[in-house]
């Protein structure tokens, strides 16, 4: 097994930690064990580690690298039953100051919120999250700009020539890396714009994506082209997910950004989205995949991580489950910490509260780093120790 030592001492705190958490998320608030139970089952816990509450993820980390988060908030959020994360809860807040030094709007900058008719750019709710990042000495990661998905209906539904498209997409790229230029560290530019199906080995573009189906493949390098003029200084990603092992879709990616750079596009990274699944084999190639991206002179980042399973029918984690889960977390980390130009790395959320996995895949979920009342899983403290261990190595 992998990380085997590890699992079996992290599968002891999940035992102590998962009953505490459940009971918390279920109970109403005037009759939460908490308030009658001293010193509670999280307190000892966080007693324990005590420095590590005290001195976040961000505190751990190597000096060459950020620890990032999504910023939740849009999309599955906005008909879910609590206020929206990011603006409304306090204690969210504190943990994303405390935790990351990288932030990702999860849904705040894609094309549906940020430009939502023609000529109109609502950019309060990402200017929102810039201003607060400045204010923690953190970077953001912008999300995203060519995209199939999240598209505005004005985009997919109107009737434009070619010409219209391209000036569409340009003004849209231009206009918001401009709003945002010099405060955003790394834009993932294209996303998701490979098929994950094919056969044999065969990958395409997505036809799904009208500016790519529309306008040909060459719009992806006029997408890094306009982005750049923009903001000179921004780092530009290409951003996907299952391509973390080696194989059609990953070598698919790594074609085009060969591709790229022959022809002087400013492409300058390569991101692995990493939404993983326990009921998969770890992408044990990963570290491999990423050394070839870096060989071509590229940026590698995470920029996606989190690791779903199917919850038993209690709902509740087992410490096993817990257990692999902070093997899988602290993987893809190790990965990224072998690789000399990954310098991102970011969870997609660090609450199961407002993890996007259960909305999708109904079943799953306790995808993030921390239980709904922000108790620490082991996968947290896997990343911890992983960060600090790199850290104290540098
Ligand atoms: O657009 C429909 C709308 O027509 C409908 O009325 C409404 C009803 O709920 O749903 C709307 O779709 C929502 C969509 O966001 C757009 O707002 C979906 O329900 C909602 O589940 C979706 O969630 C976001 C998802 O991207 C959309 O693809 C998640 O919050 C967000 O975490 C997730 O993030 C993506 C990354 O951007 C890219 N990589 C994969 C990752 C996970 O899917």
């Amino acid at each position: 097994m992998r990380f085997g030592s590890r699992a079996a001492a992290r599968c002891a705190v999940g035992v102590a930690l998962v009953p505490v958490a459940i009971s918390a998320a279920v109970l109403p608030a005037a009759a939460s064990p908490r308030d009658q139970a001293a010193p509670s089952a999280q307190a000892q816990e966080d007693r324990s580690h005590g420095p590590a509450i005290r001195n976040g993820l961000r505190t751990v980390t190597p000096d060459d690298l950020v620890i990032g988060t999504a910023v939740a908030g849009g999309g599955h959020h906005v008909n879910a039953g609590y206020p929206d994360p990011f603006t409304r809860d306090p204690r969210y807040r504190k943990v994303l100051a405390t935790e990351f030094d990288s932030v990702s709007p999860e849904n705040q900058m894609k094309w549906e919120f940020i430009h939502p008719e023609p000529g109109v750019y609502n950019f309060g709710p990402a200017d929102a999250i810039v201003a607060f990042a400045e204010r923690h000495g953190q970077v953001v990661r912008g999300h995203t700009l060519l995209w199939h998905s999240q598209l505005a209906e004005w985009v997919t539904e109107g009737d434009y020539s070619d010409e219209e498209l391209r000036a569409i997409l340009k003004d849209h790229i231009q206009t918001v890396v401009g709003h945002y230029k010099g405060r955003i560290q790394q834009w993932d530019v294209a996303n998701e714009i490979f098929t994950d199906t094919w056969e044999g080995d065969e990958i395409r573009l997505r036809p799904q994506n009208v500016f790519i189906e529309r306008l040909g493949e060459g719009i992806i390098a006029d997408a890094f082209r306009w982005a750049h003029e923009a903001d000179p200084e921004a780092e530009l990603f290409l951003n996907d997910y299952a391509v973390e092992d080696m194989g059609p879709k990953s070598d698919a990616y790594y074609e085009l950004a060969k591709k790229l750079l022959a022809e002087g596009v400013p492409l300058h990274g390569f991101a692995f989205q990493a939404h993983l699944d326990l009921q998969y084999p770890f992408p044990e190639t990963l570290d491999e995949n990423m050394q070839r991206f870096d060989d071509l002179g590229l940026e590698t980042a995470i920029t996606e991580l989190d690791v779903r399973f199917t919850l038993p029918e209690s709902g509740v984690p087992t410490a096993e489950q817990l257990a692999e889960q902070a093997d899988t977390y602290q993987g893809v980390l190790e990965a990224c910490l072998s690789v000399d130009d990954c310098n991102s790395f970011t969870i997609w959320g660090f609450n199961d509260r407002y993890s996007w996995v259960p909305s999708f895949s109904p079943g799953q979920g306790a995808a993030t780093v921390m239980f709904e009342d922000y108790e620490r899983k082991p996968a947290y403290w896997a990343l911890h120790e992983t960060l600090a261990e790199a850290k104290a190595g540098r």
